[in-house]
């Protein structure tokens, strides 16, 4: 199918009710990698879970190694013990400072991975206007 076939089919069958699991019911990642950006709470969390329960392997971004890690242990709790050893690995990166995003996707590239796609999640709106750093 054709993406831009995809809107008009998908807000035919579903609206702002439905739910992660409706909308996944007949979806299988199995095979496919992304990353999720900002992925240590609310909804880039609740993105990775549902990836990797649809059977997709998730390369999560925090600002911290140990929050990463504390969140993959409970995305692991979350999901349960048939979740594969490698469905989740983490990139470190503060995207206000764009040495560290250029240096985390180094870190990416050099894993060799496949990416399927980005969930660039990671954000807050209504704080007052900043520029990043610069590379
Ligand atoms: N919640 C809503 O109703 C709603 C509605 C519309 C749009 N959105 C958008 O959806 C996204 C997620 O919303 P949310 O409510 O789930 O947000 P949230 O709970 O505040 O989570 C934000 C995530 O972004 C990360 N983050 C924040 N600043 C960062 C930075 N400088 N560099 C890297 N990571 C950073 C946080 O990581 P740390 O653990 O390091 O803090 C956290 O994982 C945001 O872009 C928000 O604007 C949300």
């Amino acid at each position: 199918m054709q993406a831009g076939n995809i809107l008009p089919s998908f807000k035919a069958k579903f609206d702002g009710h439905s739910t992660s699991e409706e909308v996944l019911r007949d979806v299988d990642l199995s095979g496919k990698r992304y990353i999720v950006t900002g992925a240590t709470t609310g909804l880039g969390f609740y993105s990775a879970k549902m990836i990797a329960a649809k059977g997709g392997k998730v390369t999560i971004t925090a600002r911290s190694g140990d929050r990463a890690r504390e969140t993959i242990k409970s995305l692991r709790e979350e999901l349960g013990s048939e979740i594969d050893a490698d469905t989740f690995d983490f990139l470190v990166m503060d995207q206000m400072d764009l040495a560290q995003v250029k240096a985390a996707a180094e870190d990416f590239l050099s894993r060799n991975r496949q990416l399927d796609g980005l969930l660039l999640n990671a954000g807050w709106f209504g704080s007052e206007y900043k520029l990043s750093g610069t590379v």
